[in-house]
């Protein structure tokens, strides 16, 4: 038998040992040690505000606490099993140091709020953090963009070569997702800085407490409105889930790209000796891990998401111990998040080479360009529609010859429709066929330079 625990007067014996490990989550809860003695000494200066306390009594408690932060970071506290969880490790720690009235603080306050006001306080941290890196990802990608304005590649829809587009612009599709991301977690953050504490067990307390004094000392935004949402909502935990997921969907698409550019067949990259990995037996190999693990990686915070919603779906009000499941798939999703996004952004800032040759050939040698030969016509008075149909049929004559669009002759051009003139030529140059999507947002130089100006005004937002 354990020794009893904090709860259990009203027990005639301890708990089965296995059933204290199950039972137990200051394995991982230990992680959010910092807020809960931060949320604590707003707790106790509160109490000390209110009367509820001395100000002597709430002068020792914080004192008091403020040793553990200490003795825990200089790895003199390791609280056990015995603890159960942090709370009451911390709750248990204070009362050695301080004595008697360690036992007070937690007055007016039970566990329920305490873990909702430390996952949020944790939880508001990690978002500044990675919203801190998705910048530095975002800046990296303008970097190089920057540099390959006028780089072309080859650009695909269904994975079939559909019409080429500044390199620049393909990666600046990934600064738009990166920007979304940015601003969905100040949306996230904004209802995750709600405090909770105060909402007691279920019901509110019966001591005069001030909830809005210790949500101004922890810079909370709002107070729960509603005592039993307070301790039970965990909307804010499925919206952070949430904003990861899409976080990791767009790393993963990132990912994969980079992963088919790397390949013989694409040869559109190279992967630098310091992002990538060689095969224990094939000794001409050199793999994408990086991108590889990203998009891997990707599944397990989607399963967090999932796991969440489940966890939520059955509950009833207010607080229930399935609630302490929320917490191992949280702390794993930010550090799976953090982990990727710096991956990647070392992997784009320093292990990709672009073959610059290999794209200036690869944008030449397919039909990637017969839509501007149908827009050329249509530009001249025929119906697109017919003269889609006109290049179809080009194109299929075409590969019959083994030719491209630009190996006929004009003599050929006009044979087809006698709109075509020797400037047709240029008209279905690659770096032409770019250059003449300026429509807004679209791949045209003019449009790319112009992004990349607004992009750079995005990234100094706050
Ligand atoms: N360890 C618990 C959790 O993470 C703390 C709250 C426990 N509350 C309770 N009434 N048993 O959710």
């Amino acid at each position: 038998m354990t020794k009893k625990q904090t709860w259990s007067q009203r027990f005639e014996s301890a708990l089965h040992p296995a059933i204290a490990r199950f039972n137990a989550s200051i394995g991982f809860d230990i992680e959010l040690i910092e807020y809960d003695i931060t949320g604590s000494q707003a707790h106790a200066k509160m109490l000390a505000h209110t009367g509820i306390i001395s100000h002597e009594e709430g002068e020792i408690l914080f004192t008091g606490l403020e040793q553990i932060r200490q003795e825990y970071h200089q790895g003199q506290f390791q609280p056990g099993i015995d603890s159960e969880d942090v709370h009451f490790a911390v709750e248990k720690r204070l009362t050695e140091i301080v004595g008697d009235v360690g036992k007070k603080l937690h007055t007016a306050r039970s566990r329920n709020d305490q873990v909702g006001t430390d996952t949020r306080l944790y939880l508001r941290d990690q978002i500044q953090q990675i919203r801190q890196q998705l910048r530095e990802f975002q800046g990296v990608i303008l970097d190089i963009a920057e540099k390959n304005v006028e780089t072309l590649i080859p650009g695909y829809t269904h994975l079939q070569r559909a019409q080429p587009v500044s390199l620049a612009h393909h990666l600046l599709a990934y600064f738009q997702m990166a920007q979304r991301d940015w601003e969905r977690l100040a949306d996230v953050y904004s209802r995750v800085n709600i405090s909770p504490l105060g909402c007691g067990a279920l019901a509110g307390t019966t001591f005069p407490i001030d909830r809005h004094y210790t949500a101004n000392l922890l810079h909370f935004d709002h107070v729960y409105a509603n005592s039993l949402d307070g301790v039970s909502d965990r909307d804010f935990a499925i919206e952070f889930l949430c904003a990861a997921s899409i976080i990791m969907v767009h790393l993963s698409r990132l990912s994969e790209e980079v992963i088919l550019w790397a390949s013989e067949e694409f040869r559109f990259v190279t992967l630098k000796d310091s992002c990538a990995t060689g095969s224990s037996i094939m000794p001409q190999k050199k793999n994408p891990d990086v991108p590889e693990l990203v998009r891997g990686k990707t599944g397990r915070v989607f399963g967090h998401l999932q796991a969440m919603l489940v966890i939520m779906k059955g509950l009833p009000l207010a607080y229930n111990k399935d609630l302490q499941e929320d917490k191992e798939g949280i702390f794993d999703s930010v550090n799976t998040v953090k982990a990727c996004l710096e991956a990647m952004t070392i992997l784009l800032q320093e292990g990709l080479e672009f073959r610059h040759q290999r794209l200036a050939t690869a944008v030449t040698e397919d039909f990637a360009n017969a839509t501007d030969v149908a827009d050329y016509l249509a530009a001249r008075g025929v119906p697109f529609r017919e003269a889609y149909n006109i290049v179809g049929k080009v194109v299929k004559t075409s590969i019959a010859a083994d030719k491209l669009l630009k190996d006929l002759q004009l003599e050929e051009w006009q044979e087809i429709h006698p709109a075509f003139a020797a400037d047709i030529y240029e008209a279905i140059a690659p770096r032409q066929v770019v250059a003449a999507r300026n429509s807004y947002g679209g791949t045209g130089f003019v449009q790319v330079r112009e992004a990349i100006i607004n992009a750079r005004t995005q990234l100094s937002g706050k």
